[in-house]
């Protein structure tokens, strides 16, 4: 049995991100996505949260249903050794996602031997960034067919509850 870890801060989980883990199950047995933490990163969503949320995406495409969702509370790799992955899976929208994974994948192999297996997604989502999402979002755009539906309201309640926290 091969097992697989998709990992990323999903912030939010996108439909980029579950065309990804669609990906990853077709190739391997078991796959568990790891929400971790990116420290150069401000997340929006708590990292409960977005376990939450992409826990809800995943679980109502019959693709993914039995994908497990897990927080990563350290280092990547001390995470995939215990739930005993064979590699990651990453995926790859173009030159600047490669820019920014090799690093880490020669990282996590320097680390512990781990391998990254590199899938490139749907060229539909290739403008598809978590990033973008929030940007979009906060500015009054529609998000609606760039994540899936339990990623928009968790940004939706976010954002409200940022500007609230700002007016007071
Ligand atoms: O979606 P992202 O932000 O590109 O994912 C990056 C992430 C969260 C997978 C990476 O920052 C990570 O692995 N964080 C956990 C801590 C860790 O292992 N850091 C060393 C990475 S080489």
């Amino acid at each position: 049995m091969t097992i697989a870890v998709c990992p990323g801060s999903f912030d939010p989980f996108t439909l980029g991100h579950l065309d990804v883990v669609r990906r990853a199950r077709r190739l391997f047995d078991v796959v568990v996505v790891g929400v971790a933490s990116n420290t150069s990163k401000n997340a929006l969503l708590t990292p409960p949260r977005r376990v939450e949320v992409a826990r809800a995406a995943l679980a109502a495409d019959p693709e993914t249903a039995d994908v497990r969702v897990e927080l990563v509370p350290g280092l990547l790799v001390d995470f995939c050794r215990e739930v005993g992955a064979a590699a990651v899976v990453k995926g790859l929208r173009g030159g600047a996602d490669y820019d920014h994974e090799v690093p880490m994948a020669l990282m996590n192999r320097h680390l512990t031997g781990l391998e990254t297996v590199f899938v490139t997604g749907d060229p539909a989502y290739a403008h598809v960034a978590s990033s973008l999402v929030k940007d979009v979002a906060r500015f009054g755009g529609d998000v609606a067919d760039l994540v899936p539906p339990a990623s928009a309201e968790a940004v939706a309640a976010a954002l409200t509850h940022a500007r609230e926290q700002e007016q007071r």
